[in-house]
Protein backbone atom coordinates (compact mmCIF):
# COMPACT_ATOMS: atom_id res chain seq x y z
CA UNK A 1 0.00 0.00 0.00
CA UNK A 2 1.30 3.83 -0.93
CA UNK A 3 1.23 4.43 2.84
CA UNK A 4 0.05 8.32 3.15
CA UNK A 5 -2.21 7.81 0.31
CA UNK A 6 -3.92 5.05 1.65
CA UNK A 7 -4.08 6.52 5.53
CA UNK A 8 -5.69 9.88 3.59
CA UNK A 9 -8.11 8.37 2.23
CA UNK A 10 -9.14 5.79 4.97
CA UNK A 11 -9.15 9.15 7.26
CA UNK A 12 -11.23 11.35 5.31
CA UNK A 13 -13.77 8.82 4.30
CA UNK A 14 -14.10 7.93 7.91
CA UNK A 15 -14.34 11.47 9.08
CA UNK A 16 -18.19 12.38 9.35
CA UNK A 17 -19.84 9.13 8.78
CA UNK A 18 -20.43 8.01 12.08
CA UNK A 19 -19.51 4.89 11.31
CA UNK A 20 -19.99 1.64 14.07
CA UNK A 21 -20.83 -1.60 13.74
CA UNK A 22 -24.32 -3.67 14.84
CA UNK A 23 -21.66 -6.04 16.36
CA UNK A 24 -23.94 -9.45 15.97
CA UNK A 25 -24.46 -8.42 12.57
CA UNK A 26 -21.40 -6.67 11.67
CA UNK A 27 -24.13 -3.95 9.80
CA UNK A 28 -22.83 -0.61 9.29
CA UNK A 29 -24.85 1.80 11.53
CA UNK A 30 -26.00 5.35 9.81
CA UNK A 31 -26.75 8.12 12.45
CA UNK A 32 -28.98 10.53 11.15
CA UNK A 33 -27.92 13.73 9.06
CA UNK A 34 -24.64 12.06 8.96
CA UNK A 35 -22.79 12.24 5.24
CA UNK A 36 -23.14 8.70 5.12
CA UNK A 37 -26.95 8.51 5.38
CA UNK A 38 -26.75 10.72 2.26
CA UNK A 39 -24.10 8.83 0.33
CA UNK A 40 -27.44 5.83 1.49
CA UNK A 41 -29.99 7.93 -0.85
CA UNK A 42 -28.25 9.75 -3.09
CA UNK A 43 -29.46 7.19 -6.17
CA UNK A 44 -32.73 7.25 -4.96
CA UNK A 45 -34.14 8.83 -7.97
CA UNK A 46 -31.56 7.84 -10.66
CA UNK A 47 -31.13 5.06 -12.57
CA UNK A 48 -27.34 5.24 -12.85
CA UNK A 49 -25.28 2.08 -11.76
CA UNK A 50 -23.77 3.60 -7.90
CA UNK A 51 -19.88 3.25 -7.98
CA UNK A 52 -17.35 3.42 -5.10
CA UNK A 53 -13.74 4.12 -4.65
CA UNK A 54 -10.55 1.83 -4.68
CA UNK A 55 -9.24 2.70 -1.67
CA UNK A 56 -5.69 2.61 -2.35
CA UNK A 57 -6.12 4.82 -5.84
CA UNK A 58 -9.80 6.47 -5.07
CA UNK A 59 -10.66 5.37 -8.67
CA UNK A 60 -14.16 4.60 -8.77
CA UNK A 61 -15.70 1.62 -10.36
CA UNK A 62 -19.26 0.44 -10.23
CA UNK A 63 -20.78 -1.40 -7.52
CA UNK A 64 -22.21 -4.58 -9.66
CA UNK A 65 -19.99 -6.56 -12.45
CA UNK A 66 -19.75 -10.14 -13.61
CA UNK A 67 -18.04 -13.33 -12.96
CA UNK A 68 -17.12 -15.41 -16.19
CA UNK A 69 -16.61 -19.07 -14.50
CA UNK A 70 -18.66 -21.53 -16.03
CA UNK A 71 -20.81 -18.90 -17.97
CA UNK A 72 -18.22 -17.84 -20.22
CA UNK A 73 -16.81 -20.81 -20.67
CA UNK A 74 -18.71 -22.16 -24.27
CA UNK A 75 -16.98 -23.16 -27.80
CA UNK A 76 -17.47 -21.49 -31.08
CA UNK A 77 -20.96 -22.44 -31.42
CA UNK A 78 -23.22 -19.09 -32.20
CA UNK A 79 -25.26 -19.95 -29.93
CA UNK A 80 -23.39 -20.26 -27.02
CA UNK A 81 -21.82 -17.11 -27.76
CA UNK A 82 -24.56 -14.75 -28.85
CA UNK A 83 -25.93 -14.73 -25.29
CA UNK A 84 -22.54 -13.41 -23.70
CA UNK A 85 -22.56 -10.92 -26.83
CA UNK A 86 -25.42 -9.65 -25.41
CA UNK A 87 -24.40 -9.96 -21.30
CA UNK A 88 -21.72 -7.94 -22.61
CA UNK A 89 -24.02 -4.82 -24.64
CA UNK A 90 -26.62 -4.18 -21.73
CA UNK A 91 -23.23 -4.56 -19.31
CA UNK A 92 -21.70 -1.28 -21.50
CA UNK A 93 -24.96 0.07 -21.87
CA UNK A 94 -26.01 0.24 -17.89
CA UNK A 95 -22.58 1.37 -17.51
CA UNK A 96 -21.26 -1.84 -15.52
CA UNK A 97 -17.34 -2.36 -15.79
CA UNK A 98 -15.79 -5.62 -14.06
CA UNK A 99 -15.66 -8.47 -15.50
CA UNK A 100 -13.52 -11.28 -13.91
CA UNK A 101 -11.80 -14.29 -14.90
CA UNK A 102 -9.52 -16.78 -14.30
CA UNK A 103 -6.98 -19.63 -16.01
CA UNK A 104 -9.04 -22.22 -14.32
CA UNK A 105 -12.59 -21.17 -16.05
CA UNK A 106 -11.78 -22.86 -18.79
CA UNK A 107 -11.97 -20.96 -21.90
CA UNK A 108 -13.92 -17.88 -20.66
CA UNK A 109 -10.51 -15.12 -20.16
CA UNK A 110 -10.51 -16.24 -24.39
CA UNK A 111 -14.27 -15.66 -24.43
CA UNK A 112 -13.86 -12.34 -22.77
CA UNK A 113 -11.47 -11.19 -24.47
CA UNK A 114 -12.66 -12.35 -27.92
CA UNK A 115 -16.04 -10.66 -27.36
CA UNK A 116 -15.18 -7.79 -25.52
CA UNK A 117 -12.52 -6.90 -28.25
CA UNK A 118 -16.04 -7.10 -31.20
CA UNK A 119 -16.87 -4.19 -29.19
CA UNK A 120 -16.80 -0.39 -29.87
CA UNK A 121 -15.42 0.05 -26.68
CA UNK A 122 -13.27 -2.58 -25.16
CA UNK A 123 -11.37 -0.76 -22.81
CA UNK A 124 -14.67 0.61 -21.16
CA UNK A 125 -14.57 -2.52 -19.02
CA UNK A 126 -12.05 -2.85 -15.83
CA UNK A 127 -10.91 -6.79 -16.40
CA UNK A 128 -9.44 -8.79 -13.59
CA UNK A 129 -8.26 -12.38 -13.66
CA UNK A 130 -6.19 -14.62 -11.50
CA UNK A 131 -3.15 -16.64 -10.83
CA UNK A 132 -3.72 -20.06 -10.42
CA UNK A 133 -0.39 -22.02 -10.19
CA UNK A 134 2.20 -22.42 -7.65
CA UNK A 135 6.11 -20.70 -8.53
CA UNK A 136 7.81 -17.80 -9.99
CA UNK A 137 8.04 -18.43 -13.27
CA UNK A 138 4.54 -20.59 -13.92
CA UNK A 139 3.01 -18.00 -11.83
CA UNK A 140 4.79 -15.02 -14.91
CA UNK A 141 3.68 -17.47 -17.49
CA UNK A 142 -0.07 -18.04 -16.87
CA UNK A 143 -0.31 -14.13 -16.42
CA UNK A 144 1.09 -13.08 -19.47
CA UNK A 145 -1.20 -16.12 -20.90
CA UNK A 146 -4.07 -14.58 -19.47
CA UNK A 147 -3.51 -11.16 -21.03
CA UNK A 148 -2.89 -12.54 -24.24
CA UNK A 149 -6.14 -14.30 -24.09
CA UNK A 150 -8.02 -11.23 -22.51
CA UNK A 151 -6.42 -9.21 -24.75
CA UNK A 152 -5.09 -6.81 -22.51
CA UNK A 153 -1.91 -4.70 -22.17
CA UNK A 154 -2.41 -3.99 -18.78
CA UNK A 155 -4.33 -5.73 -16.41
CA UNK A 156 -6.81 -3.94 -14.67
CA UNK A 157 -6.37 -6.39 -11.84
CA UNK A 158 -4.87 -9.48 -11.13
CA UNK A 159 -5.52 -11.49 -8.20
CA UNK A 160 -3.91 -14.72 -6.56
CA UNK A 161 -6.52 -17.14 -7.19
CA UNK A 162 -7.22 -19.39 -4.09
CA UNK A 163 -4.59 -17.74 -2.42
CA UNK A 164 -1.88 -20.60 -4.31
CA UNK A 165 1.41 -19.38 -3.57
CA UNK A 166 0.16 -15.84 -2.99
CA UNK A 167 4.04 -14.99 -1.04
CA UNK A 168 5.00 -15.28 -4.18
CA UNK A 169 3.06 -14.10 -6.67
CA UNK A 170 2.90 -10.76 -4.92
CA UNK A 171 6.43 -9.88 -5.10
CA UNK A 172 5.96 -10.54 -9.15
CA UNK A 173 3.14 -8.46 -9.15
CA UNK A 174 4.64 -5.33 -7.11
CA UNK A 175 7.11 -5.39 -9.36
CA UNK A 176 4.77 -5.48 -12.40
CA UNK A 177 2.27 -3.03 -11.02
CA UNK A 178 5.99 -0.55 -11.55
CA UNK A 179 6.17 -2.13 -14.96
CA UNK A 180 2.47 -0.86 -15.37
CA UNK A 181 1.57 -4.66 -16.59
CA UNK A 182 -1.08 -4.75 -14.16
CA UNK A 183 -3.18 -1.58 -12.05
CA UNK A 184 -3.67 -3.59 -9.03
CA UNK A 185 -3.18 -6.61 -6.95
CA UNK A 186 -5.12 -8.75 -5.18
CA UNK A 187 -5.87 -12.18 -3.73
CA UNK A 188 -9.25 -14.55 -3.54
CA UNK A 189 -11.00 -17.41 -1.65
CA UNK A 190 -14.69 -18.68 -1.87
CA UNK A 191 -14.82 -20.24 1.84
CA UNK A 192 -14.92 -19.10 5.18
CA UNK A 193 -11.88 -21.06 6.47
CA UNK A 194 -9.61 -18.47 4.59
CA UNK A 195 -10.96 -15.66 6.05
CA UNK A 196 -8.62 -15.60 8.86
CA UNK A 197 -5.46 -16.04 6.42
CA UNK A 198 -7.18 -13.19 4.24
CA UNK A 199 -7.49 -11.03 7.18
CA UNK A 200 -3.91 -11.33 7.66
CA UNK A 201 -2.85 -10.35 4.27
CA UNK A 202 -5.43 -7.35 4.58
CA UNK A 203 -3.73 -5.69 7.78
CA UNK A 204 -0.33 -6.44 6.09
CA UNK A 205 -1.54 -4.03 3.39
CA UNK A 206 0.10 -6.41 0.73
CA UNK A 207 -3.23 -6.06 -1.54
CA UNK A 208 -5.01 -3.81 -3.25
CA UNK A 209 -7.95 -5.91 -3.67
CA UNK A 210 -9.61 -9.14 -1.70
CA UNK A 211 -12.42 -11.01 -3.70
CA UNK A 212 -14.27 -13.28 -1.00
CA UNK A 213 -17.33 -15.56 -0.93
CA UNK A 214 -20.35 -13.26 0.91
CA UNK A 215 -24.26 -13.80 0.65
CA UNK A 216 -26.96 -13.68 2.73
CA UNK A 217 -26.93 -17.42 3.95
CA UNK A 218 -23.15 -17.11 4.00
CA UNK A 219 -22.39 -14.08 6.39
CA UNK A 220 -18.74 -15.38 7.51
CA UNK A 221 -17.03 -12.33 6.21
CA UNK A 222 -19.29 -9.64 7.92
CA UNK A 223 -17.55 -10.61 11.68
CA UNK A 224 -14.33 -9.94 10.86
CA UNK A 225 -13.06 -9.52 7.40
CA UNK A 226 -15.49 -7.04 5.39
CA UNK A 227 -14.80 -4.13 8.80
CA UNK A 228 -10.74 -5.33 8.20
CA UNK A 229 -10.94 -4.47 4.53
CA UNK A 230 -12.62 -1.18 5.69
CA UNK A 231 -9.91 -0.09 8.34
CA UNK A 232 -7.11 -1.14 6.42
CA UNK A 233 -8.79 0.60 3.00
CA UNK A 234 -8.76 -2.66 1.28
CA UNK A 235 -11.10 -2.66 -1.73
CA UNK A 236 -13.96 -5.85 -1.86
CA UNK A 237 -15.07 -8.11 -5.00
CA UNK A 238 -17.84 -10.20 -3.73
CA UNK A 239 -17.50 -13.79 -5.18
CA UNK A 240 -21.04 -16.17 -5.25
CA UNK A 241 -23.03 -13.28 -4.30
CA UNK A 242 -26.09 -15.64 -4.73
CA UNK A 243 -24.51 -18.90 -3.12
CA UNK A 244 -23.99 -20.12 -6.59
CA UNK A 245 -27.86 -19.68 -7.66
CA UNK A 246 -29.03 -21.81 -4.55
CA UNK A 247 -30.63 -18.67 -2.93
CA UNK A 248 -33.36 -18.66 -5.69
CA UNK A 249 -34.39 -22.00 -4.83
CA UNK A 250 -35.22 -21.07 -1.61
CA UNK A 251 -38.02 -17.88 -3.09
CA UNK A 252 -39.19 -19.65 -5.74
CA UNK A 253 -43.12 -18.95 -6.41
CA UNK A 254 -42.62 -16.69 -3.09
CA UNK A 255 -43.76 -12.72 -3.67
CA UNK A 256 -41.25 -10.10 -2.67
CA UNK A 257 -42.96 -8.46 0.32
CA UNK A 258 -44.33 -5.24 -0.59
CA UNK A 259 -42.11 -3.03 1.64
CA UNK A 260 -39.30 -3.95 -1.06
CA UNK A 261 -40.24 -1.04 -3.28
CA UNK A 262 -39.16 1.38 -0.91
CA UNK A 263 -36.23 0.45 -1.19
CA UNK A 264 -35.80 -0.09 -5.15
CA UNK A 265 -35.74 -3.49 -4.69
CA UNK A 266 -37.88 -5.30 -8.03
CA UNK A 267 -36.63 -8.64 -7.56
CA UNK A 268 -35.48 -11.29 -5.42
CA UNK A 269 -31.82 -10.35 -7.36
CA UNK A 270 -32.04 -7.14 -6.43
CA UNK A 271 -33.33 -8.10 -2.88
CA UNK A 272 -29.80 -10.46 -2.71
CA UNK A 273 -27.45 -8.20 -3.79
CA UNK A 274 -28.72 -4.88 -2.18
CA UNK A 275 -28.41 -6.37 0.69
CA UNK A 276 -24.61 -7.30 0.11
CA UNK A 277 -24.09 -3.70 -1.45
CA UNK A 278 -26.25 -2.28 1.66
CA UNK A 279 -22.77 -3.41 3.46
CA UNK A 280 -20.05 -0.06 3.00
CA UNK A 281 -17.33 -2.05 3.11
CA UNK A 282 -18.28 -4.03 -0.34
CA UNK A 283 -16.85 -2.34 -3.42
CA UNK A 284 -18.08 -4.71 -5.81
CA UNK A 285 -20.19 -7.68 -6.33
CA UNK A 286 -19.73 -10.20 -9.57
CA UNK A 287 -22.70 -12.31 -9.96
CA UNK A 288 -21.88 -15.03 -12.90
CA UNK A 289 -24.67 -15.25 -15.31
CA UNK A 290 -25.00 -16.11 -18.96
CA UNK A 291 -28.68 -14.40 -19.23
CA UNK A 292 -29.01 -10.84 -20.52
CA UNK A 293 -32.21 -10.39 -18.80
CA UNK A 294 -30.18 -11.73 -15.00
CA UNK A 295 -27.63 -9.22 -16.24
CA UNK A 296 -30.19 -6.31 -16.69
CA UNK A 297 -31.57 -7.62 -13.19
CA UNK A 298 -28.59 -7.41 -11.57
CA UNK A 299 -27.46 -3.97 -12.57
CA UNK A 300 -30.56 -2.86 -11.36
CA UNK A 301 -29.32 -3.70 -8.13
CA UNK A 302 -26.59 -1.21 -8.28
CA UNK A 303 -29.25 1.99 -8.92
CA UNK A 304 -31.70 3.63 -6.70
CA UNK A 305 -31.64 3.22 -2.86
CA UNK A 306 -29.85 1.13 -0.80
CA UNK A 307 -31.19 -0.77 2.49
CA UNK A 308 -30.42 0.92 5.67
CA UNK A 309 -29.25 -1.36 8.82
CA UNK A 310 -32.55 -1.75 9.92
CA UNK A 311 -33.84 -3.06 6.70
CA UNK A 312 -30.95 -5.11 6.07
CA UNK A 313 -31.73 -6.93 9.56
CA UNK A 314 -35.59 -7.33 8.29
CA UNK A 315 -34.34 -8.41 5.01
CA UNK A 316 -32.62 -11.60 6.59
CA UNK A 317 -35.72 -11.70 9.01
CA UNK A 318 -37.79 -12.50 5.50
CA UNK A 319 -35.45 -15.03 4.31
CA UNK A 320 -35.32 -17.17 7.68
CA UNK A 321 -38.65 -17.14 7.96
CA UNK A 322 -39.39 -19.03 4.01
N1 LIG B 1 -12.01 -18.51 -5.67
C1 LIG B 1 -12.46 -17.61 -6.51
O1 LIG B 1 -11.74 -16.71 -6.91
C2 LIG B 1 -13.90 -17.67 -6.94
C3 LIG B 1 -14.73 -18.70 -6.49
C4 LIG B 1 -16.06 -18.69 -6.91
C5 LIG B 1 -16.52 -17.70 -7.76
N2 LIG B 1 -15.69 -16.72 -8.21
C6 LIG B 1 -16.16 -15.64 -9.12
O2 LIG B 1 -17.43 -15.20 -8.66
C7 LIG B 1 -18.39 -15.28 -9.72
C8 LIG B 1 -19.77 -15.48 -9.16
O3 LIG B 1 -19.90 -16.71 -8.47
P1 LIG B 1 -20.77 -17.94 -9.04
O4 LIG B 1 -20.96 -17.72 -10.50
O5 LIG B 1 -20.15 -19.19 -8.56
O6 LIG B 1 -22.13 -17.85 -8.25
P2 LIG B 1 -23.30 -16.75 -8.13
O7 LIG B 1 -22.93 -15.52 -8.82
O8 LIG B 1 -23.64 -16.70 -6.68
O9 LIG B 1 -24.52 -17.46 -8.86
C9 LIG B 1 -24.53 -17.70 -10.22
C10 LIG B 1 -25.88 -18.35 -10.58
O10 LIG B 1 -26.94 -17.41 -10.40
C11 LIG B 1 -27.73 -17.34 -11.58
N3 LIG B 1 -28.16 -15.96 -11.73
C12 LIG B 1 -27.38 -14.86 -11.93
N4 LIG B 1 -28.12 -13.74 -11.96
C13 LIG B 1 -29.42 -14.12 -11.78
C14 LIG B 1 -30.65 -13.41 -11.72
N5 LIG B 1 -30.70 -12.08 -11.80
N6 LIG B 1 -31.80 -14.13 -11.56
C15 LIG B 1 -31.75 -15.48 -11.46
N7 LIG B 1 -30.61 -16.21 -11.50
C16 LIG B 1 -29.45 -15.54 -11.66
C17 LIG B 1 -26.83 -17.81 -12.70
O11 LIG B 1 -27.58 -18.43 -13.72
P3 LIG B 1 -27.77 -17.74 -15.19
O12 LIG B 1 -26.47 -17.93 -15.93
O13 LIG B 1 -28.91 -18.51 -15.73
O14 LIG B 1 -28.10 -16.31 -14.94
C18 LIG B 1 -25.95 -18.85 -11.99
O15 LIG B 1 -26.60 -20.11 -11.94
C19 LIG B 1 -17.84 -16.42 -10.59
O16 LIG B 1 -18.41 -16.41 -11.88
C20 LIG B 1 -16.36 -16.11 -10.56
O17 LIG B 1 -16.04 -15.06 -11.47
C21 LIG B 1 -14.38 -16.67 -7.80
Amino acid sequence: MKGSRRKWIIKTAASGLGFSLLPQLGIPQIKRGSRNEHAYSANRFTSELMQRPIPSSGEKIPVVGLGTWIQFDVGNAKEEKDPLREVLKEMYKKGGKVIDSSPMYGRSERVVGELTQEMDQPDHFFYATKVWTSGREAGIRQMRESMQKMRRKTMDLMQVHNLVDYQTHLKTLETWKKESLVRYSGVTHYTASSHSQLENIVTSGLVDFIQVNYSMVDRNAEKRLLPAAKDHGVAVIINRPYAQGNLFGKVKNKPLPQWCEEVDIHSWGQFFLKYLLGNEAVTCVIPGTSNPKHLVDNMGAGMGKLPDDQTRVKMLHVLEKL
